[in-house]
């Protein structure tokens, strides 16, 4: 990831959908995002926005079901949702470390389940549900 991003807080989803728009500027391939955070915190609607600014416009949903979302953007973004599926075994089966390449960004929301399994320089994002209309996003740095 390229340095510079400042993240704090949003009033609005809107807000939120943007902030993440924002983040695209600073991605780069290889990176690995760990998205940590309560329920409704903001991780999709961030991760819509960071599609947003990839110029992608097809639709983008949680992964809940399916576990990994792969989108074609201007990067390869694979977007893996833990919160159903916190069994390791299972995810090392369905090939996860083959997503870790120099290729792809990956994100994943509810990282904290998997912690064990991701690379050691996994860039850790954190999101608070603050109140009804504000959540902060902030990068946590190793
Ligand atoms: N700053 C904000 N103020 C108000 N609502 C927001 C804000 N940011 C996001 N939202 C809204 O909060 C709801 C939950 O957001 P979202 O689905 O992105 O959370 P999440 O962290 O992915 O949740 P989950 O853990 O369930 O996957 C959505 O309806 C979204 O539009
Ligand atoms: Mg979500």
């Amino acid at each position: 990831m390229k340095s510079g991003w400042v993240g704090g807080k949003t009033n609005s989803a809107e807000a939120t959908l943007k902030s993440g728009e924002h983040f695209a500027d600073f991605l780069e391939k290889g990176d690995v995002f760990a998205f940590i955070g309560e329920l409704a915190s903001g991780k999709t609607t961030f991760i819509k926005g960071i599609l947003k600014g990839l110029d992608y416009n097809k639709s983008v949903t949680s992964p809940t079901f399916t576990l990994v979302n792969e989108y074609d953007a201007k990067y390869p973004i694979i977007h893996i949702d833990c919160y159903r599926e916190d069994e390791l075994e299972r995810w090392i089966k369905l090939g996860l470390n083959d997503y870790f390449s120099e290729e792809n960004i990956v994100i994943i929301e509810w990282a904290d389940k998997m912690k064990s399994l991701l690379p050691e320089n996994t860039i850790k994002v954190n999101f608070s549900h603050k109140s009804l209309n504000s959540r902060e996003i902030i990068l946590i740095t190793p």
